[in-house]
């Protein structure tokens, strides 16, 4: 379970974008963006515009820092109901959001992370969120914690004994910016807060203005930015992402910083989502999911360099390493469940993708995985496929 309960979203649908937005010239976009300088000065290291999403049930940190080796400046956990925390993990894990331990940081080279957060009632969101930087504090690398703490006023799944949570705060904006104002006290001055917000709760008039009034009060109680996932919490994960409401916001707030999230799907819809809003940063999702290479991608496009396909060779170092980073934090048995749902999406940049796809469904340790690469990744095939695109190069 977790923020796209109700349906398979993970799986990604058309491409649907803003009207126009097609046009855009992404790679002239790309070759001449310069990072908003606000972003470096509060997370030193955050010096692109893109970042990952949290993920629920993917983005741990084997994920992460996957994602960071192929040049993601900027990770976010998937959400943690404040109350799994406060009980250290137990007796909300299966039944309720996000799982403890994948919100663990992940040593050194994950970082900076933001750990997202996400509850009902101001003074538990406070306390957990105060218990989230406890990690900080307790670890002698300033670099283990969490840089950021995120408030998740956007995930969609139904509210628990009628108590609102993450979009459902969208109904209830006075109560949304109590939580706000309880989560920005309880957080030491120099840690930032941010906030993950829907463009709505629905496409009504009254739904924009609660929208409007949570996000001015962010700002105003000190959030350092909102990214905002242009579909309403009516739409969950379905139809396109609105990105012209975005566009519309910030065409009247032009001094904030403000991060977009929606339909980002290969590296050049990270630069046309820029120039159409004008966010400063944007949040890849279901677009990294199984192709981590859009980071290095996006890089690429930043250089002015031409964007590079992964070749087998590579997806298979990237395929290995994953399995064994996800071993490490959740253990082989875990790991080769969780990873078969990953390899059903790495399958899809193989030329036999549906062959890859069912070796990769029945794995069932980091034998069996390495079996389906040995097969499929190895051999005379994978290095004829990597000459062409070497030529292509
Ligand atoms: C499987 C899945 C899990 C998600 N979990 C979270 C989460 O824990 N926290 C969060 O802020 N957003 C979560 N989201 C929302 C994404 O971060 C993002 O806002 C959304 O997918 C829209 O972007 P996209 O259309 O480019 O995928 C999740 C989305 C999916 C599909």
């Amino acid at each position: 379970m977790g923020c796209e309960s109700n349906s398979r979203n993970a799986t990604p649908p058309k491409p649907a974008i803003a009207p126009g937005a097609e046009s855009i010239r992404a790679r002239n976009v790309a070759a001449n963006f310069e990072i908003d300088p606000r972003i470096p000065a509060l997370i030193p290291g955050f010096d692109a515009p893109f970042f990952q999403a949290g993920l629920a049930g993917y983005s741990d940190a084997a994920m992460r820092i996957i994602a960071r080796r192929l040049g993601c400046p900027y990770c976010v956990t998937e959400a943690l109901l404040d109350r799994t925390l406060l009980a250290g993990g137990r007796g909300f894990a299966k039944a309720d959001l996000g799982e403890l331990h994948d919100n663990v940081p992940g040593g050194r080279e994950d970082h900076p992370l933001c750990g997202q957060i996400m509850g009902s009632d101001p003074d538990e969101m406070a306390a957990g969120a105060r218990k989230m930087i406890e990690r900080n504090i307790s670890d002698d690398d300033p670099h283990a914690g969490f840089q950021t703490i995120d408030v998740n006023l956007a995930c969609p799944v139904k509210k628990i004994k009628s108590k609102a949570r993450g979009g459902h705060w969208l109904r209830d904006p006075e109560g949304a910016i109590d939580i706000l104002r309880a989560v920005r006290d309880a957080v030491p001055a120099d840690v930032p807060t941010t906030l993950k917000i829907r463009r709505s709760w629905d496409d009504t008039p009254d739904a924009e203005r609660n929208f409007m009034r949570i996000f001015d009060a962010a700002y105003e109680i000190g959030y350092a930015w909102a990214t905002v996932h242009c579909r309403s919490v009516q739409q969950k994960y379905v139809g396109p992402s609105r990105w012209h409401v975005l566009r519309d916001v910030l065409a009247t707030r032009r001094d904030r910083v403000v991060f977009g999230s929606g339909d980002i799907w290969n590296a050049e819809d990270i630069f046309r989502m820029i120039e159409y809003t004008g966010v400063s940063a944007v949040s890849v999702a279901r677009g990294c999911i199984g192709n981590p290479w859009i980071f290095r991608q996006a890089r690429q496009l930043m250089a002015g360099e031409e964007p590079t396909t992964p070749t087998i060779t590579e997806q298979r170092d990237v395929l290995l390493e994953h399995f064994q980073l996800s071993a490490a934090v959740n253990g082989e048995h875990k790991a080769s469940f969780l990873m078969r749902k990953f390899g059903i999406r790495f399958a899809e940049h193989h030329p036999d993708s549906e062959t890859v796809r069912r070796g990769f469904i029945a794995v069932k340790s980091i034998a069996d995985w390495r079996a389906v690469l040995d097969a499929h990744y190895t051999g005379e095939a994978a290095e004829t496929r990597d000459s062409a695109l070497a030529m292509q190069r």
